[in-house]
């Protein structure tokens, strides 16, 4: 069994309004591991990130980080999400400096208080994004993309123990999605949990450990990606279509058994020329 470092206990969200979003949740986030979350449109997904970083107090049930249940008093929340980053959905409700620099700053300047480091940090961090020709830019005048990297960037710099990606890839273009992922992952070999929400299921197969998938507001399924997917009733009731390679290996090799499957396309490329060379 892995080691959890967030888990979600029994927990319920109702919005005001009286929607309830989430209902009778149990997780664990397996800790050092890359996880996605998936699920139609109004399953769940944000609701629950906003639960994990603390913006939200789940109606019933509770969450504990490391063991210690969460705490929703000022400073212990500003100690959460010093150690729990999270990038919304929407980057406009993120945005709070008046350029790029200083939003990227922001966050440094409160974690590391000590002005040449910061200075140092939000170079790396602005090269890493690809961000020094907007630098001087306001936030808000910037393209949808532009303001999902700053958004990312300020994150990202301040290395949170859990990183929170609310659809991570939306209105970013397929050379900053692999900048990111290719960022994320160099966070994750550092120790890092990553759990991105997206409805990408080839991403979630071929790069997340493990694969959460909710619907409305319940979880329909939790573990091992592989195993997640193999699973292609549940995918189905989630309305969600099988992973690329699971499909192609399904139609074209049917005698694959769920454990041979390849884990992503470079494996799936070596198979289907092995199979192929053998077959003729
Ligand atoms: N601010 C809000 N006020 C009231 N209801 C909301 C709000 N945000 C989301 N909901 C409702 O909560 C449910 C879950 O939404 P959400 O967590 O955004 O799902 P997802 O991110 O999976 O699309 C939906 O029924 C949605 O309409
Ligand atoms: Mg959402």
């Amino acid at each position: 069994m892995d080691k959890s470092i967030i888990d979600i206990h029994h927990a319920s969200y109702s919005y005001p309004s009286g929607t309830l979003a989430l209902d009778g949740i149990n997780l664990s986030l397996p800790k050092g591991k890359k996880i996605a979350l998936l699920g139609g449109n109004g399953a769940g997904k944000s609701t629950l990130m906003l639960l994990l970083n603390g913006v939200l107090v789940p109606t019933s049930g509770h969450l504990s980080f490391d063991d210690t249940k969460y705490n929703y008093k000022k400073s212990k929340l500003r100690e959460l999400r010093s150690k729990v980053g999270l990038l919304f959905s929407d980057p406009d409700n993120q945005l709070i400096a008046p350029t790029v620099y200083e939003e990227i700053s922001f966050g440094l300047n409160n974690l590391l208080r000590d002005k040449q480091r910061v200075r140092a940090k939000v170079e790396d961090t602005l090269d890493a994004f690809c961000l020094h020709d907007i630098q001087r830019k306001t936030p808000h005048d910037l393209s949808a993309g532009q303001k999902k990297r700053v958004c990312l960037a300020s994150i990202l710099a301040m290395e949170p123990e859990v990183i929170i990606c609310d659809e991570p890839s939306s209105s970013l273009d397929p050379w900053h999605t692999n900048l990111t992922f290719n960022y994320l992952d160099s966070l994750q070999e550092k120790g890092k949990t990553i759990l991105i929400s997206t409805h990408d299921v080839n991403l979630a197969y071929s790069w997340a450990d493990h694969t959460i998938i909710l619907k409305k507001g319940k979880v329909l399924i939790s573990g091992a990606s592989k195993d997640v997917f193999s699973k292609k009733d549940i995918i189905e009731e989630a309305g969600l279509n099988l992973p690329f390679i699971i499909d192609a290996c399904n139609a074209f090799i049917p005698e694959l058994k769920a454990n041979e499957l390849p884990a992503n396309m470079d494996e799936f490329k070596k198979l289907l020329k092995s199979t192929l060379c053998t077959d003729f």
